[in-house]
Parts: C-alpha cells; sequence; structure tokens
C-alpha cells in the first residue's frame, strides 16, 4: 500500500533521504547502503545516494536509489557511491554550499556512512547554528571505519573483514618464517589506533603487538623487540618463528625499525649467521581495507543502517547508531534502539568527543586495552 507508507513519513520525520559513504572505504558500507535504501523505502521515504561523499556532494552529484540500484551489492567490498577524503569541508563557506544543494532538493535527512573526519563532517552541517534561519537539516551517522577508532560503538563497519585479511595473512607468513626460524614485522593499517594490531597479534598468535597507545620510544619499542626474539631463539626449534605486528601509528617507520634491530641483534647475539638472525617486513598496506565483507559485516551494516533510517523517519537528528558500546551511556548520552537490541543511538557529539579520548589515550577503554597487552606480554614470554 504506497499511498499508505507515504503518508507515514509525511507524518513523522525525513521524507527525502540522501545517503553518502565518506573518507577510507571500509567492506560493508554496502551492505548499509542497500539496508538504508531498502527500509527507508518500505517506510515510505524517498532515498537519494550521494557519490564520492562530500566531494561528491559539491559538485552535486546526487543519483536516485530505488531497490532494482541496490540489487547484488551486499557482497561487493568498497562502496557503490564511492568515497573521498573532502578536506575543504572543514570551512563553514563550503558546508554552506553544501547546505544549498541539499536545500534545493528539498533533502531533509543525511545519513554519513563514514569514521571520524565524516562523522565530524555530519555534526557542522546539520548544526542549527550553522543553519540559522535555513532549510532544518537532520543527520544520524553510521560508523565504518577498519580502524575501529571510532568511541562508544564495540565495532564499526569493516573492522571484521580487516581483521580476517590481516590473519589470513600472517598465517601465511607464519609458515615461512617458521620453515626459516625467522622474524618478520607485519605492518598493518590503522591510522592513530592500536586496535586492529592489538586484536590481530592475539588471533594469530603473535609475540609482539606494537601500538601506538602504549607510548612507548623508539629505544624501549627496539629492545622490547629485541628482547623477543632472542627469548623465543633460545627455544626448541618448532617454536623458533617471531611475529611481531605494528600498528601504522607506532611513529618508528617499518624499515628503520628493521635496521635498528638488526644492527641491536647482532651485537647481542655476534656468533648468529645474519641469515639466520636478520628480520623481515611485510607491509599490509590497503590489501587490509579491500576484498568481500565477512558475514558479521554484512550483518552489521544492515543491522546499524535499519537503526538509522528508522531514526531519520522518526524524526530523530545528530546521533550514531552504534554497535554494543563497551562503555556505560547516560541515558541522556546514548539510548537503546527500539528496532534492535544490539544497537544504540548516541548522541553524535559526545561519540567525538570519546573518540578524541581513545586516540590521546585518555579512555579507560583505551587505558584498558593498553594494560590488557601488558598481561598478554607477561604471559607470552615467561
Ligand atoms: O582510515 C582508514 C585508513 O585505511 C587508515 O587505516 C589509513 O591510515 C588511511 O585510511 C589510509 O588512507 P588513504 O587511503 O587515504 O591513503
Amino acid at each position: 500500500m504506497p499511498g499508505l507508507r507515504l503518508t507515514f513519513a509525511f507524518m513523522v520525520g525525513c521524507k527525502r533521504i540522501a545517503i553518502l559513504t565518506s573518507g577510507g572505504d571500509a567492506p560493508g558500507m554496502n551492505a548499509a547502503i542497500r539496508a538504508a535504501t531498502l527500509v527507508g523505502r518500505s517506510l515510505g521515504a524517498e532515498i537519494i545516494g550521494i557519490e564520492r561523499g562530500y566531494r561528491g556532494l559539491l559538485d552535486g552529484a546526487f543519483v536516485p536509489l530505488e531497490t532494482k540500484d541496490v540489487a547484488g551489492i551486499l557482497r561487493e567490498g568498497g562502496t557503490m557511491l564511492g568515497s573521498a577524503r573532502c578536506k575543504e569541508f572543514h570551512h563553514r563557506e563550503v558546508r554552506d554550499k553544501a547546505r544549498a544543494l541539499l536545500a534545493a532538493r528539498e533533502i531533509d535527512g543525511l545519513i554519513v556512512i563514514g569514521g571520524n573526519g565524516s562523522l565530524t563532517g555530519a555534526v557542522h552541517l546539520a548544526d542549527p547554528a550553522e543553519i540559522a534561519g535555513g532549510r532544518p537539516l537532520k543527520v544520524i551517522g553510521i560508523p565504518a571505519s577498519i580502524d575501529n577508532d571510532l568511541g562508544m560503538t564495540g565495532m564499526s563497519i569493516g573492522v571484521d573483514t580487516a581483521l580476517n585479511t590481516i590473519v589470513e595473512a600472517c598465517d601465511k607468513i607464519a609458515d615461512t618464517a617458521t620453515a626459516h626460524d625467522r622474524t618478520f614485522i607485519v605492518e598493518v593499517m590503522g591510522r592513530d589506533c592500536g586496535y586492529l594490531a592489538m586484536t590481530s597479534a592475539i588471533a594469530v598468535g603473535a609475540d609482539l603487538a606494537l601500538f601506538p597507545e602504549a607510548g612507548k620510544p623508539e629505544s624501549e619499542i627496539v629492545d622490547q623487540i629485541v628482547d623477543t626474539v632472542l627469548t623465543i631463539r633460545g627455544r626448541s626449534r618448532r617454536a623458533r618463528r617471531v611475529i611481531i605486528i605494528k600498528a601504522e601509528g607506532v611513529s618508528v617507520p617499518v624499515d628503520r625499525l628493521k635496521t635498528a634491530v638488526d644492527e641491536r641483534l647482532r651485537e647481542k647475539a655476534p656468533d648468529t649467521e645474519p641469515s639466520g638472525i636478520e628480520t623481515r617486513v611485510t607491509v599490509l598496506g590497503h590489501v587490509v581495507r579491500g576484498g568481500r565483507p565477512s558475514a558479521f559485516d554484512r550483518l552489521l551494516g544492515s543491522r546499524l543502517a535499519n537503526v538509522a533510517i528508522r531514526a531519520l523517519v522518526a524524526g530523530t537528528s545528530h546521533k550514531m547508531a552504534a554497535w554494543m558500546p563497551p562503555v556505560e551511556l547516560p541515558e541522556e548520552v546514548g539510548t537503546r534502539s527500539p528496532a534492535d537490541p544490539y544497537c544504540w543511538l548516541i548522541d553524535l557529539t559526545a561519540v567525538l568527543a570519546e573518540t578524541e579520548n581513545l586516540l590521546n589515550g585518555r579512555s579507560p577503554l583505551a587505558r584498558w586495552r593498553a594494560g590488557a597487552f601488558d598481561e598478554i606480554e607477561d604471559a607470552l614470554l615467561l
């Protein structure tokens, strides 16, 4: 009954809703676009895609999204809408232009699927103080970034797939490392956040994880690697491979780290053949961001989008749809979504504040993660 659906959307909230994906793409973004389109349309809203994130918005790259347009995208990595980083969006006059373009198309709701920078853009774009007397705009964010660096959500879209990619790569590296008794330093993405390095290290059974939240100086990192290598090389033949996962956010470039470690190892173990003690480096880079989304990321993208679009159609704004937040939330900051018991709707400004605390190590969650790793390292080197 399409007539009934239209009436429903008209009565309760946004009726023309745009969706964009922004920042680094993440596997599972397509699942979110698909679910938001299907659920939004079933609630009587018109759904419009914006290509290439905020950059595309400024170029007026609007495309209608109907059921046929999102068929088959669920299993694809990347994002069907394309993505971009748009530094200009920091400027008020650029956002004014974006608001004018949205208003001209009578778009009253926007779903932003992305990470820290993208959600910051959403908060400013829909800031009532900036909108002043202009056409009101409601926004809901959906966390998507392989880095898992957003506060107040247990997981962001793309993290699980990235983690699986790292684990698969490291399992392969471990085979050759074991065959040669070698040490590998594997660098993984994550920007300023060590989450991927920490969790993949556990899943891989790595011997050491290096992450920025530990705040260790270069000399201490080198010592830690050398001590780990020498302890492990003192063991029986089958247990002598060393896998170290390094987050890209650790400020020492991986090649400099390798050189410093090799030098120190030669000093400390001068009788070992150089070929037997030299480290090898693998930088996984953008490989970690690609690939078909895991089943979990397909579900996560679909469920967060379901919650987000329902909230927007109901007239809610300035929230992020979150997955099982790992922190206590006062009611004024976030409440459980009526649409999904695992999902929450959390104040976007509070999310961004907690994100900053996570990245600068002030969040209790960041401190817990670093502390947990101290305990894991102690247990591994016994
Ligand atoms: O934020 C996702 C991410 O993949 C980070 O892990 C990485 O530091 C960054 O994006 C890379 O960005 P770009 O693709 O623009 O080089």
